[in-house]
């Protein structure tokens, strides 16, 4: 008997980005509709809760027909909707988890819930059919930094994550304390690329008692401190070394944390992933020194990086193999662990 191809869609809406998505399979994605807050938030300089909430109500369904429709595919065609529940902010969560409860109840189509990190991973199946777990994944987002040993689908174990702010955060602080805005990390990375990544030497931080654990608010006020005496001696601040150099001190820790877990564990395999993964220089850094180690290096193309609902569409094929469903009780849960169900 030919087997029956299995389709998912996927909604996302955990922090600034309201998403949907048809996957087919687990693997192949059919469409993939990103609603973005970028322009309203950044006149606050950063994500308003309140206002990500009210964003997220607005389009979620128009984004969910626009799934469909470039699908070419109804609502009666999927076999399963999966919904990101957790981590993220509570008020944008619910709008998603709501809406996939609602469609589910009407319509009978069961329901999974998805872990947003589990998702950022997952991404790296999309355009790497030969990626099979195990390997170690360092999952570098707005809200996240885990360095995780991926065991097996669905199966994780985490080896390191930052003891403060995430990686992205950092660079969206860095990035508005040198009057780029926000979201700093893209503007970083281009303006990197007319500095010396060696004319400023920020700390590389390491965490006592955490081998692989990353800490970056240090680094952070060592930017702030170098802005303000800098300002205080009467000298021009040079944007693109502070750039440079600030991106080299995140990228050289998060280089050298995942490179000694995967050659403490002997892996052959390592998978970037969140939206600081399409750092040009991360992606350098990263590409070099699993090369010199004999590692194959995955990385989603850029669309696949920051959020969207194609990797949570992914993860929640995984869930429905295994037959994980949720029911109609499944709520936001805003600091969800990874691993947790
Ligand atoms: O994965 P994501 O879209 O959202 C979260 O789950 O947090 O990641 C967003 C983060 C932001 O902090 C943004 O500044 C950062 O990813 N980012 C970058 C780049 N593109 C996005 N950071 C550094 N370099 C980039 N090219
Ligand atoms: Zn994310």
């Amino acid at each position: 008997m030919e087997n029956k191809d299995i389709h998912i869609l996927a909604i996302e809406s955990s922090c600034d980005e309201t998403a949907a998505a048809v996957v087919r399979n687990g693997r192949k994605v059919i469409s993939n509709v990103i609603s973005s807050q970028i322009d309203i938030h950044t006149l606050y300089g950063g994500v308003v809760p309140e206002i990500a909430s009210r964003k997220h109500i607005e389009r979620i369904n128009q984004v969910i027909t626009q799934a469909l429709t470039e699908a070419d595919m109804k609502l009666a065609d999927m076999d399963a909707i999966a919904v990101t529940y957790g981590p993220g902010l509570v008020g944008a969560l619910l709008v998603g988890v709501a809406e996939a409860k609602a469609i589910s109840f009407a319509t009978g189509i069961p329901l999974i819930g998805v872990h947003h990190i589990e998702g950022h991973i997952c991404a790296n199946y999309i355009e790497n059919k030969d990626l099979e777990p195990p390997f170690i994944s360092l999952v570098v987002s707005g809200g996240h930094t885990h360095l995780v040993n991926v065991m097996d689908y669905g199966v994780y174990e985490i080896l390191g994550r930052t003891r403060d702010d995430a990686a992205g955060e950092a660079f969206d602080k860095v990035a508005r304390a040198i009057g780029l805005g926000y979201p700093g990390g893209p503007k970083i990375d281009k303006v990197a690329k007319e500095g010396n990544p060696e004319a400023i030497d920020f700390p590389r931080a390491k965490v006592r008692d955490g081998e692989y654990d990353f800490s970056f608010s240090g680094l952070k006020s060592a930017v702030l401190n170098y802005l303000n005496s800098e300002k205080m001696a009467g000298r021009e601040i040079n944007v693109p070394d502070v750039a440079a150099s600030f991106q080299k001190a995140v990228t050289d820790v998060l280089t050298e944390h995942s490179i000694n877990a995967l050659k403490a564990g002997s892996y052959k395999k390592f998978a970037l992933a969140g939206g600081v993964a399409s750092n040009s220089a991360l992606r350098a850094s990263m590409k070099e020194a699993c090369e010199r180690e004999g590692i194959k290096l995955y990385c989603p193309s850029p669309v696949f990086c920051t959020d969207n609902a194609a990797m949570i569409g992914v993860a929640g094929y995984y869930e429905y193999i295994k037959g994980n469903f949720a029911d109609l009780s499944l709520n936001a849960i805003p600091n969800l662990k990874l691993g947790q169900r």
